[in-house]
């Protein structure tokens, strides 16, 4: 896993670093940069390939997918550690990009990223019809607005300190994680212009996916370890964080994040064979420690 991890991060990067090259110059590149490559699991990715390689797409396009996906990613993690939000020093074992750049720039830097994902997608190099171009940039905009990242954030932030229902916790771990997992899923068949039932299907595929990896970073931040994880652990319960854990406690969320896996695996069953690297990641996001 960690080898395929790997190969998707270094093709990631590359592209990633080729297209800032070939953009003109600004003071802004230095933080975008660092908030983009200062590491990173590329987990998305690889779910859009494990998802891609089912219906046969090819390998490159995926991967300029991808790229706007995980500078989506790479913009909610800066603004996700500012003062105003979770206040966290550290990611990815280095600086937050507010404590090295000042939180002004962390701002601008994570805009910035997040407008670069439309301009990959709109790029000409991503060799697909300007139709299916327009309906990648609608479907990446929802997740990441105030029915995803944005409106997910909201409401981690707003269930501080409080008492929430199962489905609302669930709702807010969809919107703020799932919801750009959902895209990563469905992406592979607005490339092969499948029907909208279909879509749909990967969409929920999608969302039960991004929740179980935001459940298991829940559980990393109870029990894992500040220095393997690259970030401040156990921060959730200080902050009065609403998680599945602080609810049902943490064995009986291991089995929700089991229970999910049976789920999907139930769903991905009629792909067979095919459906073994999605199946590989679904074990990897659980069990990780990262
Ligand atoms: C962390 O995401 C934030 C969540 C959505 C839980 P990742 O764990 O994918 O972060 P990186 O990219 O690997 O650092
Ligand atoms: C972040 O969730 C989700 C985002 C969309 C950025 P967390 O706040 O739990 O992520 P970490 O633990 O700081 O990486
Ligand atoms: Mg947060
Ligand atoms: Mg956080
Ligand atoms: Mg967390």
């Amino acid at each position: 896993m960690q080898k395929k991890l790997n190969k998707i991060a270094k093709d990631t990067n590359s592209f990633l670093k080729r297209f800032i090259k070939k953009q003109k110059k600004s003071e802004l590149i230095i933080p975008m940069k660092y908030g983009l490559f200062s590491g990173g699991k590329k987990i998305r990715s690889k779910i859009l390939i494990d998802i891609g390689t089912l219906f046969k797409l090819d390998y490159k396009s995926l991967i300029i997918i991808g790229s706007a996906v995980e500078c989506i990613h790479a913009y909610s993690l800066i603004h996700d550690d500012l003062p105003c939000m979770d206040n966290d020093l550290v990611r990815r074992g280095k600086a937050s990009t507010h404590v090295k750049f000042g939180e002004s720039t962390a701002v601008l830097a994570g805009n910035s990223l997040l407008t670069m994902a439309f301009e990959i997608l709109s790029n000409k190099n991503l060799n697909i019809t300007e139709k299916i171009k327009i309906n990648l940039i609608n479907k990446i905009s929802e997740s990441s607005g105030h029915l995803g990242i944005a409106g997910g954030q909201y409401l981690d932030l707003s269930f501080e300190h409080k008492r929430i229902s199962k489905k609302k916790i669930i709702d807010m771990e969809v919107k703020k994680t799932g919801k750009l997992f959902s895209f990563c899923c469905i992406a592979p068949l607005i490339l092969k212009k499948r029907n909208n039932k279909e879509i749909k299907k990967f969409e929920n595929i999608g969302a039960d996916i991004g929740l179980l990896f935001q459940v298991a970073d829940d559980l990393i931040d109870y029990r894992g370890s500040s220095l393997v994880a690259g970030k401040k652990t156990g921060k959730d319960k200080k902050k009065g964080k609403a998680t599945l854990i602080s609810l049902l406690g943490y064995k009986n969320t291991i089995k929700y994040g089991n229970k999910l896996i049976f789920k999907i695996n139930n769903k991905l069953k009629k792909y067979g064979s095919k459906s073994k690297n999605l199946s590989e990641t679904l074990d990897y996001i659980l069990n990780r420690n990262k």
